[in-house]
C-alpha cells in the first residue's frame, strides 16, 4: 500500500485528480469505478476544469459507481445518480449510458445486483477505483462484518451510517434503510485502488487500516492485501497514525 501524505483536502484533490486523468490519458476507454459523498466532490470538480481546459474527453471511458440507494430513483435529488449526473457527468462529454449505477428503483433486487457484476465483467473490470472510506471503515455501503468474499448485494444501513449521510437529506427519517452496493471482493477485484481520507472523523479508521489487522471488523482493511492501491490521507486523516512497513511518500 502506498501512502501519500498531504497537507489539506485541496490537495489531496489535486493529486487523486492528476492520477485520474493519467489514467485516462494513458487508456482512452479506462473503466474508473466512482464513489459519491464528500470526499471525492472536489476532484470531480478539478476533473471537470481539466476537461474544459485541456480537453481530456471521457466519449470512450465507462464508469461504475459503488453504490445507490433503495427506492431512489434518477431525479430524486438524494439519489447518487442524481448526485453523479449534477456534479460530473453533464460536465463531461461522457455519453449517458456508459455511466453505471446501480438501479435503486430496481423491482428484483438480486436480479440487478447479479445484472451489475456481470456489466462489470462485461466492461472487463475495473480499471481504477475511488473511494472514500467511512467513519466505521466501510467501503462502499459495506458496513463491518461484511463478508470479504460479498459481490454486490443490497444492505441494511447501520444507523451510525444513516447519521452520518443525514446532513444531505431533510431529516433523519428520509434517509433511506437500505441500499445497494458493490461488494468487497468486487472492489478488491479492480485492477488499482485509490482511497481518499480527510478530516479527523476519518483518523481511526484510517489509523486501523494503515496498523491493524486486516478483519471484517473494519472493511477497508482487505485493501492490505491488493497489490496496487494508493491511500491519499490529509494531516488531519492521519493525525492518529504511525505508519509502520508501507511505503509512505510525502
Ligand atoms: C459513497 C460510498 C461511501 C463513502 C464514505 C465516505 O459512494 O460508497 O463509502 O465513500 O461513506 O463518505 P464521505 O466522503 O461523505 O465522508
Amino acid at each position: 500500500m502506498n501512502v501519500v501524505e498531504v497537507d489539506s483536502y485541496n490537495e489531496m484533490s489535486r493529486k487523486a485528480s492528476e492520477l485520474i486523468v493519467k489514467k485516462i490519458k494513458e487508456n482512452t476507454s479506462s473503466v474508473l469505478g466512482l464513489a459519491t459523498g464528500g470526499t471525492v466532490i472536489r476532484v470531480y470538480q478539478m476533473l471537470i476544469k481539466d476537461h474544459l481546459v485541456n480537453g481530456t474527453s471521457y466519449r470512450e471511458v465507462n464508469t461504475i459507481n459503488l453504490d445507490e440507494y433503495v427506492g431512489l430513483g434518477s431525479s430524486d435529488s438524494n439519489s447518487y445518480r442524481y448526485y453523479m449526473n449534477e456534479n460530473l457527468f453533464t460536465h463531461l462529454d461522457i455519453p449517458q449510458e456508459q455511466s453505471h449505477l446501480p438501479n435503486g428503483m430496481a423491482t428484483n433486487r438480486k436480479e440487478e445486483c447479479v445484472k451489475y457484476e456481470e456489466l462489470i465483467g462485461e466492461l472487463g473490470g475495473v480499471d481504477l477505483q475511488l473511494l472514500g472510506i467511512g467513519e466505521n471503515g466501510h467501503i462502499g455501503f459495506n458496513e463491518p462484518g461484511t463478508s470479504f468474499r460479498s459481490k454486490t448485494h443490497v444492505v441494511k444501513l447501520m444507523e451510525s451510517t444513516r447519521k452520518a449521510n443525514a446532513r444531505y437529506f431533510s431529516s433523519l427519517d428520509s434517509v433511506p434503510t437500505h441500499a445497494v452496493t458493490m461488494g468487497i471482493d468486487t472492489i478488491f477485484r479492480s485492477k488499482q485502488i485509490l482511497l481518499l481520507a480527510s478530516g479527523m472523523k476519518k483518523a481511526a479508521a484510517i489509523d486501523w487500516l494503515l496498523n491493524g489487522e486486516v478483519s471484517e471488523d473494519l472493511p477497508a482493511s482487505i485493501l492490505k492485501k491488493h497489490n496496487r492501491v494508493t491511500v491519499i490521507a490529509d494531516k488531519d486523516a492521519l493525525s492518529l497514525s504511525k505508519v509502520s512497513g508501507i511505503t509512505f511518500t510525502k
